[in-house]
């Protein structure tokens, strides 16, 4: 260490700093006009949060289901969760296209995600079903939401990608709503 920076300490952010400059952009060749472009970014990150969330929670149902149907249960639970890791990947990409900063973290997620936290005091295939029809049931909707919106603001790829996820989503719902559902 040098005489001149005896003394001196580097001081690591706090970690329940997580404010850093996470709404800085980056110059890009993209030709959408900055504002549209800022609130696509917001948008992309708000999902890619609940998507992540989304997926710990799919996985945390993977992980615990018990029950007669528990195997038919922990392979779909597993299949619908590797379909929202791919989805934030995809999300997050499109923020830093756009020149934004994706906000990815566990913590990130956790502390942005819209959806409920999944229940600790649930085990059974059915009671992990209704509450992942729930959780499936708000980000579909937000999803189709989050369409409309990047379709009016004039994005028409971002409004493409959610289309594609939001595709999916109505899908995945319905693999979970058929084991519960009742005319
Ligand atoms: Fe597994």
């Amino acid at each position: 260490m040098a005489a001149k920076d005896k003394g001196k300490i580097r001081v690591m952010k706090s970690k329940s700093d997580t404010s850093g400059n996470r709404n800085r952009t980056f110059q890009t060749a993209v030709d959408i006009p900055a504002a549209t472009r800022t609130a696509m970014i917001a948008l992309l990150n708000q999902a890619l949060a609940d998507t992540s969330d989304l997926y710990s929670q799919t996985k945390q149902a993977h992980w615990n289901v018990k029950g007669i149907h528990f195997y038919q249960l922990h392979l779909l639970f597993d299949e619908l969760a590797a379909l929202r890791e791919g989805e934030a990947d995809e999300i997050a990409e499109r923020a830093t296209e756009l020149g934004g900063y994706a906000t990815g973290t566990v913590r990130m997620a956790a502390a942005s995600s819209r959806l409920p936290e999944m229940p600790t005091d649930i085990d059974n295939g059915v009671d992990y079903v209704q509450a992942l029809v729930e959780r499936y049931g708000i980000h579909a909707n937000n999803a189709r939401a989050a369409i409309d919106t990047s379709d009016e603001a004039g994005d028409a790829d971002t409004a493409d990608l959610f289309t594609e996820i939001s595709r999916q989503l109505d899908k995945d719902l319905w693999f979970l709503q058929a084991h519960v559902q009742v005319s």
